[in-house]
């Protein structure tokens, strides 16, 4: 059986990729299948927290049961939603793959085909949403006790992408980093997933290769163990 160690926090997990829109039938997006933010929700559910899933673009996933749902499209809309449902909350984890930059316009019609070369794609930063809110944290605005990032980095898993790891945790500021290598079919759109457990205090967890579920338990136990309290 799953221990209740959750029980009584409240938790918001991310998934999914944001779609950054071109026109109304183009957008940039990613390869993100939400699968590792539905497994992170539905096993912290199991786990008895109270869970708020802020879904981008996902597969065609089964929705948790008992966890609120908010979907969003893109990284403007999901900085709205991860702003306002961590005020409150104990964990925010931020699975999700959201965009680097987005068009810096978008058009209300459908761009049309011509005869000459196509315009350069112009494009703007989007908020760095894990930032924010460790910068909201330390200005004493969120006092959410858990904030932990993902990321996903190409390269070999015991150094190079061990190494960027160490360094985006130390200048995001967050409390724990997910590692994950990517490339040659690892992580996105697949069922498996590994890679590192990082902690602002040092700690450093080697995740085998396994399951989504297992990654997102792997997650949680480190999260508990820092509630401290109730750690079954
Ligand atoms: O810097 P990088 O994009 O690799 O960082 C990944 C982590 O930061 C993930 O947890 C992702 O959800 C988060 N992120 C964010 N806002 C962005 C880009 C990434 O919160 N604009």
């Amino acid at each position: 059986a799953l221990p209740h160690d959750l029980s009584g926090k409240r938790v918001v997990v991310t998934a999914g990729g944001t779609r950054e829109p071109l026109d109304p039938v183009r957008y940039l997006g990613n390869r993100s299948s939400g699968r590792q933010g539905y497994a992170l929700a539905r096993v912290a559910a199991h786990r008895g927290a109270e869970v708020t899933l802020v879904a981008a673009h996902s597969a065609d996933l089964v929705e948790p049961a008992g966890v609120r749902m908010v979907h969003v499209g893109t990284a403007d809309q999901l900085r709205d939603a991860v702003l306002e449902a961590s005020d409150g909350a104990n964990v925010l984890v931020m699975a999700a793959a959201v965009a680097d930059f987005r068009p810096v316009s978008h058009v209300d019609h459908k761009i049309k085909k011509t005869d000459r070369d196509p315009d350069a794609l112009e494009l703007t930063r989007n908020p760095d949403i894990l930032a924010d809110v460790i910068e909201q944290r330390r200005a004493g605005k969120l006092d959410t006790d858990v904030v932990v990032g993902f990321a996903a980095e190409t390269g070999d898993p015991d150094t190079t992408v061990l190494e960027h790891g160490r360094a985006k945790l130390e200048r995001k500021g967050c409390d724990l980093l997910v590692v994950n290598t990517v490339g040659d079919g690892r992580a996105f759109e697949v069922e498996d997933n590994d890679g590192w457990l990082l902690a602002a205090d040092g700690a450093e967890l080697p995740i085998p290769h396994g399951s989504k579920s297992r990654l997102a338990a792997r997650v949680w136990d480190a999260v508990a163990a820092r509630l401290g309290g109730n750690v079954g």
